[in-house]
């Protein structure tokens, strides 16, 4: 039997009710924090990745979904949206017509890495690209944004950390800092962090090997090397998240570095409970050059993108939630007394009428007992049974049961289309726990 490709999953109908209402609360959110969506390819030119997350970085080394796209250039499964986002704003010339653009995105991602709990080689995202500002409050609304998401989905307990990678100025002063702090203990490195040493050295501070972690306790805090104008974006931001509620929800974390090149000031993450190792729901920061590196003007931006399979996952752990079931609602279901042709076009063409008349309806297709066909209307939750015996065939009549009620009434097949939504209706209002399954 041919299986999902090691990494990836289907998303079942009784998985998706919870989809839908984090993917629910990812509009309504935007909808009130003024964002508008934007939809970009699946792929993109490989360069557009490595120009902007960088070539010494483990996505762009080891991660891509690249292949040969035949007469153009090599093509690249998007690894994370925001440079599609941005290359959209300067294809489209969006800055042009108003240079701060307030994006979201909801969709899939793809990385090749080692599968485990909460880590996949397709996911998806949820996020937010503020463009063309380079103010720190900015920063503080992207961070209220992601707050309010996770409360939004019910998710309570998430921790934010928070850290500033300075700039192009102040940047190179601290990454010799750390040189010159690790260098004394480099041959005791991890064999990845070794390499790290050349081609990217702040990710040695975030490496999970216990030596490596060791190691990366005597580097100097980036505070002392930030220049005056990163040191004050940073209070700003600090400020303006205590002021915003969030007092208390956030810290400091100096070996926050994030895994992209095109970070500058900002940097946070998103951490949730019971997720184990891959405990990040989510993570962004500030990228103040990357609009220009990709041939645009020189304007800040500001973004984050959460993953919603660990959003999902920290849900069920919180609610330790058992199985869904995989049933659907339907206003009706339509029951036949006897199993054979007749009663089958009989049940077909009611279940036909109401469907037309609005209703959602099911009905049998395995010629099952009455019994089991009942069972089914109460799994499916159903507000109305029609029963359709030989009786009720020969006098062209509906027998409707309200299954809240308990009611009965015999309404002729020629009216049923008319005068079941209101049945249905007064039935659900009979029962509102019932009508508020979904
Ligand atoms: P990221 O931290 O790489 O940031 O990804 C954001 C979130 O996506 C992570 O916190 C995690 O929840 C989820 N995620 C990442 N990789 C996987 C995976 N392999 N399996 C499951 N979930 C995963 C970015 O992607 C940046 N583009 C965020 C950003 C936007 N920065 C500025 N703007």
């Amino acid at each position: 039997m041919i299986q999902a490709p090691l990494g990836t999953s289907d998303i079942l109908p009784g998985e998706l009710a919870r989809w839908r209402r984090v993917e629910a609360a990812a509009h309504d959110l935007m909808a009130r924090f003024g964002y508008q969506e934007i939809r970009t390819p699946m792929f993109e030119f490989t360069s557009l990745f490595v120009r902007s997350v960088g070539d010494t970085t483990d996505i762009v080394e080891k991660e891509m979904y690249t292949f040969d796209a035949g007469s153009t250039e090599s093509v690249t499964f998007r690894p994370e949206f925001t440079a599609s986002v941005v290359r959209a704003y300067l294809e489209h010339n969006l800055h042009k017509q108003r240079p701060f653009q307030k994006l979201y995105y909801l969709g899939p991602s793809f990385r090749r890495e080692r599968p485990q709990k909460g880590r996949s080689r397709q996911f998806h995202q949820f996020g937010v690209e503020a463009l063309g500002s380079g103010d720190p409050w900015v920063d503080v609304e992207t961070i209220l944004v992601a707050d309010a998401f996770f409360a939004g989905c019910g998710l309570s307990g998430t921790s934010i950390r928070l850290n500033s990678l300075g700039c192009p100025e102040c940047r190179p002063r601290y990454r010799d800092a750390v040189r010159a702090a690790l260098e004394p203990d480099r041959g005791r490195l991890c064999e990845n962090c070794r390499r790290r040493f050349d081609r990217n050295v702040f990710r040695i501070l975030d490496c999970k090997a216990p030596a490596c972690h060791a190691i990366a306790e005597k580097v100097p805090a980036i505070g002392d090397s930030l220049c005056d104008r990163c040191r004050s974006h940073d209070r700003t931001v600090r400020d303006g998240l205590d002021a915003s509620g969030l007092k208390g929800r956030w810290s400091p974390d100096t070996r926050l570095v994030r895994g992209f090149d095109y970070y500058t000031k900002t940097v946070y993450e998103f951490t949730a409970p019971n997720l184990g190792s891959q405990n990040a729901v989510g993570g962004g920061g500030r990228y103040d050059n990357l609009i220009a590196e990709l041939g645009g003007p020189a304007l800040g931006a500001v973004g984050f993108a959460i993953g919603l399979e660990r959003t999902l996952i920290a849900l069920a752990a919180q609610e330790k939630a058992g199985e869904t079931p995989n049933d659907p609602t339907v206003d009706v279901y339509v029951v036949t007394v006897e199993p054979g042709p007749v009663s089958r076009a009989a049940a077909f063409s009611l279940a036909t009428d109401l469907r037309r008349a609005g209703l959602s309806v099911d009905l049998d297709f395995e010629d099952r007992s009455m019994k089991s066909q009942m069972r089914t209307a109460n799994r499916f939750n159903a507000a109305i049974v029609c029963i359709l015996g030989p009786d009720e065939l020969a006098r062209g009549v509906v027998n409707c049961k309200s299954m809240s009620e308990g009611t009965s009434e015999s309404i002729p097949r020629g009216e049923a289309a008319a005068r079941l939504p209101d049945r249905v209706a007064a039935a659900r209002r009979a029962t509102p726990a019932v009508a508020s399954k979904e």
